[in-house]
């Protein structure tokens, strides 16, 4: 996959996009990155400035059109695969574990960051999709950029080291994930449970799946309301126990 970025601090990237498992991912060559600098395309003068005031008035500048515009157009230029245009901003849509696998299956991706107290409202039309990463107000969109540009790149093939990492993790089961432990089975008082340490695999598994049922219900109750989580019915009995119990009158 490629995916190209749009944005007036190009620079705060590449620590992140160059770092750990994303970096592996350009490395082994999974993923392309590169992020371009808005002022690259600003209006001619010596400020380069690519924000204006508000028509209508009021505080605060407005990212212009016209750089932004022009930048997707010579950005899409760099490669013949047309990207599928991403624009972030709080007013888009949540994004979650789902939108993330959808977005691995494209081959380009074009995300484009807001900015300053917001954007000029024509931008909107270059885009495909609008993101939020959040219920909650980021000075710009470039932290949410990278939040999306990790969670997709760690999807595709060949960038975690097991397949079934992912198949089996919190979200994409539509649970949280079971407790883990390691070494030492004691410390500072606190105990690995038994039955990890019994070598009773359908026992661990079940124990698994019964901790991440409980965990979910507990700590995301809205998780089990998806149609996707799929429950027998003496898991909705033990979920059922574990929430109307008060462990006090047991
Ligand atoms: Cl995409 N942008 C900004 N500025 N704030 C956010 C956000 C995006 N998502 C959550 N908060």
């Amino acid at each position: 996959m490629r995916i190209d970025v749009l944005t007036a601090f190009p620079e705060v990237f590449e620590p992140i996009m160059g770092s750990a498992m994303l970096g592996i991912a350009r490395t082994k060559g999974a993923l392309e990155f590169a992020a371009h600098d808005l002022r690259q395309w600003a209006l001619s003068g010596v400020h380069r400035q690519i924000d204006d005031a508000p028509y209508g008035g009021g505080s605060g500048m407005v990212l212009r059109p016209e750089p932004v515009f022009e930048a997707v157009d010579a950005v899409t230029a760099m490669d013949p695969r047309p990207p599928y245009v991403i624009l972030m901003t709080p007013q888009g849509e949540r994004f979650a574990q789902g939108r993330a696998e959808q977005l691995a299956t494209r081959d380009r991706l074009l995300i484009l960051c807001g900015r300053y107290e917001g954007f000029d409202e024509r931008i909107r039309s270059l885009a495909d999709l609008e993101l939020s990463i959040g219920d909650y107000v980021l000075t710009g969109g470039e932290l949410a950029a990278m939040v999306v540009a990790d969670a997709v790149t760690r999807l595709l093939p060949g960038v975690l080291g097991s397949e079934t990492s992912v198949d089996e993790e919190s979200f994409t089961m539509g649970l949280l994930e079971y407790p883990h432990y390691t070494r030492p089975a004691e410390y500072r008082d606190m105990v690995v449970p038994e039955v990890l340490l019994s070598g009773d695999h359908a026992k661990i598994a079940r124990w698994r799946r019964e901790q991440s049922l409980l965990r979910t219900a507990l700590r995301r109750p809205d998780l089990l309301e998806a149609e996707d989580v799929a429950l027998t019915d003496s898991e909705r009995d033990l979920i059922e126990d574990a929430l109307h119990h008060d462990p006090e009158d047991k």
